[in-house]
């Protein structure tokens, strides 16, 4: 279906809104355009002035069966009606246990034990206390252009941004370390890039600032997702969960954006032969609703009664909602159609690079693209002003996307979206591109 657009936005009603949020509400989150949601259905927006957009964003990777989905409405409009905080901490209920054990299906073999809270963040907080509960040491190590969310143990593995951390510290113990990005490899190679990253944990940070035995857990995004959507040479995950066994250190694999099938496995990490010890979940796996699980084996998750807790975590709402949102993911074919979808936007993307200078990489998982914007394709250097114009001027004609790290513009529409939609977006993005790309 094409967007429409009969006022341009912002439109009268959209601005008089913004006008207002800017008066009541903390001016911290950035906005690349002057969106005012209405309502919402599968892959179309609507704005508070009627203007219809196709959406590449899903809402930060969240709505992956789609916005509203019929089937979730129904969960979350009769639990409403039954019960929807329920003190999980104090009392029990079936809805969070039946969502307990339909992710655990969804687990690697092993991983049969949750922890709900509210977000991501929460879920990354729970995975640092738990790694550090288990495995009685104080560091951590994360990646540079991670993204983990903004508490403080969660802000402390962040490093995409500097404003998200100016200011803000101290922080928890993390060494940060390069992650393998093909496109801006360490050194030479863009296939081994992985290697690089190896070396430096081996034979900079094992051997100069931290010993291996202190470190609890090493954090990593199966693909990076805030940093610029950026896809790990194959064997990276393997080489990481061999040093974390030489070492007893555990592995954790944050899927809060990467997971639910936004790659075309359930967990990215599927995809790269490996499993972690704990994994975090969060955005789509509420189906909208806010959500967060940290998944575990038996043997790690062994705190003791009344180490960690939240009062919102296993809200019978937000359970349902996920429920309804998983078991959508379960039909049959789920998981190969997005990769089907995810080729068909890849090559798309191709295309746009082969068409326009502007365009330096192009990479992706599934329903999990990133396309690279450089001034020059010799020196790479990050387009960003370019990008803060194209994803504006594809808002204008009715194309909602996201930027991701410096200069990419990531695509991670509704996972339930059809190749006639993929090819509308696109023609839209030619058609800036034309203008802007060069
Ligand atoms: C990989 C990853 N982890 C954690 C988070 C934090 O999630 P939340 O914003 O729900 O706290 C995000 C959010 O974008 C994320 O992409």
């Amino acid at each position: 279906m094409q967007p429409l657009i009969q006022t341009p936005p912002p439109g009268p009603k959209a601005r008089a809104i913004l006008e207002r949020d800017a008066r009541v509400i903390s001016q911290c989150m950035v906005r690349e355009y002057p969106l005012v949601l209405e309502k919402a259905q599968g892959v179309n927006l609507w704005d508070v002035d009627g203007n219809r957009y196709l959406d590449f964003s899903a809402g930060i990777a969240v709505m992956n069966v789609g916005w509203n989905h019929p089937a979730v409405v129904q969960a979350i409009t009769g639990q409403a009606s039954r019960l929807t905080h329920g003190a999980f901490l104090d009392f029990c209920s079936e809805v969070p246990v039946l969502l307990a054990e339909k992710i655990v299906d969804f687990m690697p073999e092993g991983m049969n034990r949750v922890y709900l809270s509210n977000s991501g963040a929460e879920s990354v907080e729970a995975a640092l206390k738990l790694a550090r509960h288990h495995t009685r040491r104080k560091y951590f190590i994360a990646f540079y252009g991670a993204f983990h969310g903004r508490t403080y143990g969660a802000m402390s593995l962040t490093s995409s941004n500097v404003i998200q951390r100016q200011y803000f510290g101290p922080f928890l113990p993390v060494i940060h370390v390069p992650y393998p990005n093909p496109y801006r490899p360490l050194g030479l190679e863009h296939d081994t890039c992985d290697l690089d990253t190896m070396a430096v944990l081996e034979e900079e940070v094992f051997r100069t600032e931290v010993a291996p035995d202190e470190v609890a857990a090493i954090f990593v995004e199966p693909v990076q997702g805030e940093g610029g959507y950026i896809v790990p040479p194959p064997a990276f995950l393997r080489r990481l969960r061999d040093l974390c066994d030489e070492h007893g250190i555990l592995l954790v694999a944050d899927e809060v954006q990467s997971g639910c099938f936004r790659t075309g496995t359930f967990l990215a990490c599927e995809q790269f032969g490996v499993t972690p010890d704990i994994v975090c979940l969060s955005k789509a796996v509420g189906g909208g609703l806010p959500l967060g699980m940290t998944i575990a084996s038996d043997a790690i998750m062994n705190w003791p009664r009344g180490s960690h807790a939240s009062t919102f975590g296993g809200n019978n709402l937000a359970c349902a909602a996920a429920l309804a949102a998983l078991n959508i993911m379960s039909e049959p074919g789920f998981g190969p159609q997005v990769q089907q979808t995810g080729a068909h936007l890849l090559a798309g993307l191709r295309d746009l690079k082969n068409k326009y200078q502007l365009i330096g990489d192009v990479r992706g998982l599934g329903l999990m693209c990133g396309m690279e914007l450089v001034r020059d394709r010799a020196t790479k250097m990050p387009a960003r002003e370019e990008r803060r114009q194209i994803l504006a001027q594809a808002f204008q004609r009715g194309l909602t996307m996201l930027p991701a790290g410096l200069s990419t513009i990531r695509f991670c529409p509704p996972l339930t979206i059809g190749k006639d939609d993929i090819d509308t977006g696109l023609a839209i993005l030619d058609g800036v591109l034309s203008k802007e790309g060069r």
